[in-house]
């Protein structure tokens, strides 16, 4: 697998708090991380880890180019989207870019970056024609959304998102996401 740049997007659910787990992931086979973190994401990381970890400041707003206009994020090869909740999933899919992190992940799926959406999402939410229909779209983009029977990754029954947590598939999420090299689908 060629080594890249992995741009994670990382939404307001408890397994953010884990996501050190796919920084490492992704370090482990040379790749560098950048994470973008949704406002409430923010209570549920530790940016200040984050960023020593990834040698990037965790992003969450937009921010002015510098005067040379260079832009300050690295090139991204791969795009995982996770936890990705109920919220960020029926926004992303329907084409909503009312924050940076949504702005920034559209414009990357537009580019056609290989994208990982892992969604944390209880069954009760999930089973709402909305979100059903957000996660076909998804995939009609060519998203890849790690969820179903088929993935081994199912929404969890209301009030167990503890218990399901310590299984989220954060390698598997990488393995995906990177499958398809650099070379490949064009640096961006
Ligand atoms: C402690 C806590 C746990 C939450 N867990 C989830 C979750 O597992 N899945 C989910 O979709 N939303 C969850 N939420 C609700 C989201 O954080 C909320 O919908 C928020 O607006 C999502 O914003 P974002 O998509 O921009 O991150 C949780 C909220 C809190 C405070």
């Amino acid at each position: 697998m060629t080594s890249g740049h992995l741009r994670i997007v990382v939404c307001g659910a408890g397994p953010a708090a884990d996501i050190l787990q796919l920084i490492e992931a992704a370090q482990e086979q040379s790749w560098t991380t950048t994470v973008v973190a949704t406002t409430s994401a923010l209570d549920f990381i530790d940016t200040a880890t984050i960023t020593e970890l990834t040698g990037n400041p965790v992003r969450s707003t937009y921010q002015t180019p510098d005067v040379s206009g260079r832009r300050t994020m690295p090139p991204v090869d791969a795009l995982i989207i996770a936890p990705a909740t109920y919220n960020t999933v029926n926004k992303l899919a329907s084409g909503i870019t009312d924050t940076y992190p949504l702005t920034s992940t559209a414009e990357l799926i537009g580019r056609k970056i290989p994208t990982v959406v892992v969604p944390f999402v209880n069954a009760a939410l999930a089973g709402r024609t909305p979100y059903q229909r957000s996660i076909a779209d998804l995939r009609a983009e060519g998203v890849c959304v790690i969820s179903g029977p088929d993935d081994d990754w199912t929404p969890h029954p209301p009030g167990t998102g503890t218990d399901r947590r310590a299984l989220f598939p954060w390698r598997k999420a990488f393995q995906l996401a990177t499958q398809v090299s650099p070379a490949d689908t064009g640096r961006r």
